[in-house]
């Protein structure tokens, strides 16, 4: 078994370049770390609360808006030849990055391969920490980028190969959608159905509520579209708030999230709650988001709606 440590970084396509970073740093609040002809980099943690400041967090790279990459780092170093052996073994072909892919990731090394779906995922080495202090461009209380929703054409297929190749463990269900995690955070990836893949949510935790109340007046100031919230998740309890960002990725603020600790694990056992709009949020907020949407997934009868 591959066991990673922390989801460290998303590399994600855009045909507009600027208008990425007026919205990663204007909206929501991430700090422009570099910038490069072709590419800009965005830090999102807070030294206080990780404990570790990861050079980057977000990559903005010109390019195609589906091309998604996501990069994590394992517990122990030492064991990066035998997770490529391993994942390629399981039948995922497996390349290994060369020098200049290392210097773009800010990374000692990585190797890349594809999860059943298509993910394009990464596995890095002694990533890049940085010594400066997280200084973003609007307070949106962004203490750490911590979870993304990731599509998968095959859920049951897809949680076998991230819980029995790779550590992740199933905290909960929604309907068919796990929610995996890998540290004690309660998910640091969750499957959402979807025809083709890619990442389908990015999340950020802030520091408290009254930050996502604050984001939740400000958004709708600047006129972004909210798609959900805000709202609180029966699941991990984490109060949340989703809006859309450049080519319809979807962002997301939350504050909350439940822990499973180490003398947890044993005895956790996973909850199964029902594909409604019910289990998405317990306040009663409906997304607007399809993957959620039982009527957008595949066309079953409209959400019930309460009268
Ligand atoms: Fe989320």
């Amino acid at each position: 078994m591959v066991d990673l440590h922390d989801i460290r970084y998303l590399r994600i396509g855009t045909p507009d370049l600027q208008s990425a970073v007026e919205f990663a740093t204007k909206i929501v609040g991430l700090q422009l770390a570099g910038r490069e002809s072709k590419a800009a980099y965005f830090r999102s943690d807070k030294t206080s609360v990780r404990g570790d400041t990861r050079d980057h967090t977000l990559v903005y790279v010109e390019g195609d808006p589906s091309d998604h990459v996501i990069g994590f780092d394992l517990k122990n170093r030492e064991d990066f030849d035998k997770a490529g052996a391993e994942i390629e073994k399981a039948g995922h072909p497996v390349r290994y990055g060369s020098k200049d892919e290392c210097e773009l990731r800010r990374v000692q090394q990585f190797l890349a391969f594809e999860d059943p779906t298509g993910n394009k995922v990464e596995i890095v080495v002694r990533p890049f920490h940085s010594g400066e202090r997280y200084f973003p461009a609007r307070d949106a209380g962004i203490t750490h980028f911590s979870h993304i929703g990731l599509r998968t054409s095959n859920a049951s297929r897809d949680e076998a190969f991230w819980t029995r190749l790779l550590n992740a463990r199933v905290s909960d269900w929604i309907g068919d959608a796990p929610l995996l995690r890998i540290s004690t955070i309660h998910h640091t990836l969750a499957l959402f159905p979807s025809p083709h893949p890619g990442v389908q949510h990015i999340n950020h935790q802030v520091e408290d509520f009254d930050d996502v109340m604050r984001s939740y007046y400000f958004l709708r100031e600047k006129g972004v579209r909210i798609v959900f919230g805000p709202g609180r998740h029966p699941s991990s309890s984490a109060c949340f708030l989703y809006f859309e960002g450049p080519d319809k990725m979807v962002y997301e603020y939350s504050v909350g999230v439940k822990h499973i600790l180490p003398e947890e694990e044993s005895s956790y056992r996973p909850r199964q709650f029902p594909f409604a709009p019910e289990s998405f949020c317990m306040w009663g907020s409906r997304p607007d988001i399809p993957e959620f949407r039982a009527d957008q997934k595949d066309k079953k009868p409209p959400l019930k709606t309460v009268a």
